[in-house]
This record gives structure tokens, C-alpha cells and sequence, in this order.
């Protein structure tokens, strides 16, 4: 039991102080559970260590297999990897990076939020949790000094405070170089420790849509070759996709130490979405708002959609992206 909680219970039985909810005399084993979940809502402690932390594998797993759709390699790479890196008990000599790439609308944004939410009680709210678009939190590339010592008294402290941490950077590739290279130096290996059970984990995620064409490009051509969807392998697309990213010129991302000097543990291809998966999306929005629905409703919310390239219309232009709001358009 953690220490904090075992001095306050101790305090509580010496004095019987009154505490929020006190109306009964209880006793044992209930005042105890109720104490320790009082205690444990403005308090970190937990029996597994830190009650922020859920860790909950069994939830991502079921998560990214039943509300992420058409995204099998992705479902898969990160769930292994993730919880490789946290489950091991070895400690670990980096920080885990991983860089999701894909069109918008095809669920990278998701599967960051998935993870939060599984990872972390309070999801990406958490204490533990930052999230940064470069857009809107680096606008200005004259202030980039600025911003780089920001980004790094938020990571630091986010790390004093968590002993297991997720940053989010979205719009990666809009990232100014400068940060980018600050941030090398959090995804460095670092000297084994021997402190085994205190040793801080760093989760890293990367979302951009730079080798997003490269990725269509690919599965357009497997798919025309008859090649089921679901049998496209990490092989197949991960060589292409970071060749384009370390020779794209518009764009720092590919040109920054972390991908120079492969501080990117792995690519996460997401695959462009077609229409069967733009319908499972509006049905899981309909489900999500407790709303009825007929098959026609989602195939008519399917059919909003742009579908690309011109000749084959295979692809929605959009992924998924605003589904959810486009719901209103189709009620009474
Ligand atoms: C883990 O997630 C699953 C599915 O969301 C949920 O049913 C289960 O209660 C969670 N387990 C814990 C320990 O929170």
C-alpha cells in the first residue's frame, strides 16, 4: 500500500476525522475501500502505484479492433509495440517513438486518443499527457527560441510528475526545425539505469500526413492487382513511405535528426479509407449519439464523401473527417 495512504488511514482511525460523504458508521473492510477511493480521487496512489495510469491493454486491444476501421496494420504494430514497451520489465534505453502517417480523416488522431484514453484514467486530460499541434502552439517561427525552452519545461515537468508520459505532437510536419532538433535529445538512448522499478517511460507519437500519397499510391496499386486489403503487409508500405519522408523537401520532418538519426522507433502507415469503412464510421456516430439508423441513412452518409482518384472512386478524400457533425445534415 502506498505510503501517503497508509499514514492518512492511520490518521483516520486515531482521530476519526469527518470526511466528505460521512453519514454511517462504517466499518472495516467498506470504510477502508471507501477511504482509499476518496483518498485516490485527489490523490495519485493506486495498489498498482499511480492511479492516473490504467494501462488498460485489454481496452485498447477491443478499442482499436472494433471502433478503428480499416486500419489493420496500424491496429496491430501499435498495439505490440505499446505494450511491449510498457509490460517489459527490463527499463528501457529510450523513449518510445512512433510516427503515424496517412491522409487526414483516416484515424491517426483516434488511435492517439485511444491510446490516452486506455493508457490513462483521465485520458488526455491527464497530468501525464501533452498534447502539441504545431500550428497552434508553435504559430510564429521567430519565436522559436521561446518555444523550444516551452516544450522543454513542459516535457520535464510532465515527466517529474509522471513516472509514465505520452506526448502527442500533431501536424508534425508543420513542426519548425528548430523543435525538432530540440526534441532529439528526449528520443536519445540513454545509459542503462539501475534504478529497475523507477525508471521513466516516455511514449512519443508523431501525426502527420506527409507520405500519405505515397501510401495511396501503394495500396491502389496492390488493390488493382487483386490483392485483398487485409493481407497488405508493413513490407509492403513502410520501405516507400520513409524514403518519401526522408527525401521530402517541404516539410523539416524528414531532414531532423529524429528521422536522420532514427530516433523513430516505427512508421505507422494509415491506409486510405474506402466507402464500407466510411459507413462502419457513420454507424459508430449514429451509435455514439443514441441515435436510430437504417442502412440507407449510412449509405447516404457515405455517398457525401469525395472518393478518389477520379477513375476508380476507391478512396474517401476525407477518411472519416467531420462524419460525426454530418450526422445533422440527414435528420429531420
Ligand atoms: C478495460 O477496458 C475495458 C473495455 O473498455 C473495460 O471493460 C474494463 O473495465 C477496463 N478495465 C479496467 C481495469 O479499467
Amino acid at each position: 500500500m502506498n505510503k501517503g495512504l497508509k499514514k492518512l488511514l492511520y490518521l483516520h482511525f486515531l482521530l476519526i476525522l469527518p470526511w466528505p460523504g460521512w453519514k454511517l458508521p462504517l466499518l472495516g473492510k467498506q470504510y477502508l475501500e471507501l477511504l482509499t477511493m476518496w483518498y485516490c480521487s485527489v490523490q495519485d496512489c493506486c495498489d498498482s502505484g499511480d492511479c492516473r495510469v490504467s494501462n488498460n491493454f485489454t481496452g485498447l486491444k477491443s478499442d482499436l479492433r472494433v471502433r478503428l476501421h480499416g486500419q489493420h496494420l496500424a491496429q496491430e504494430l501499435i498495439l505490440r509495440v505499446v505494450r511491449d514497451y510498457i509490460e517489459t520489465p527490463r527499463p528501457p534505453l529510450k523513449a518510445l517513438a512512433l510516427s503515424l502517417h496517412g491522409w487526414s480523416g483516416t484515424g491517426k488522431n483516434f488511435v492517439a486518443r485511444l491510446l490516452a484514453e486506455n493508457l490513462y484514467r483521465d485520458g488526455l486530460k491527464s497530468d501525464c499527457v501533452r498534447v502539441f499541434i504545431a500550428t497552434f502552439h508553435f504559430p510564429h517561427p521567430k519565436y522559436v527560441e521561446q518555444y523550444k525552452e516551452q516544450l522543454a519545461r513542459q516535457i520535464r515537468e510532465t515527466q517529474q510528475r509522471c513516472r509514465q508520459t505520452l506526448f502527442l505532437f500533431d501536424e508534425a510536419e508543420k513542426l519548425h526545425p528548430g523543435l525538432l532538433e530540440a526534441l532529439g535529445s528526449h528520443l536519445e538512448r540513454q545509459a542503462p539505469s539501475d534504478d529497475r522499478a523507477n525508471t521513466p517511460r516516455a511514449i512519443f507519437l508523431f501525426l502527420s500526413n506527409l507520405g500519405g500519397n505515397v501510401i495511396n499510391e501503394v495500396v491502389l496499386n496492390l488493390l488493382k492487382s487483386g490483392q485483398p486489403r487485409e493481407e497488405i503487409t508493413l513490407e509492403q508500405l513502410v520501405p516507400g513511405l520513409q524514403a518519401e519522408i526522408a527525401e521530402s523537401t517541404d516539410s523539416g520532418f524528414g531532414h531532423s535528426r529524429l528521422v536522420q538519426e532514427k530516433l523513430i522507433d516505427f512508421f505507422v502507415p494509415f491506409l486510405p479509407l474506402e466507402y464500407r469503412h466510411v459507413k462502419l464510421c457513420a454507424r459508430d456516430a449514429f451509435r455514439s449519439q443514441e441515435l436510430l439508423y437504417t442502412e440507407a441513412a449510412l449509405e447516404e452518409m457515405a455517398r457525401m464523401m469525395v472518393y478518389v482518384p477520379k477513375e476508380e472512386q476507391l478512396f474517401s478524400s476525407q477518411g472519416c473527417k467531420s462524419i460525426a457533425q454530418r450526422i445533422h445534415y440527414l435528420l429531420p
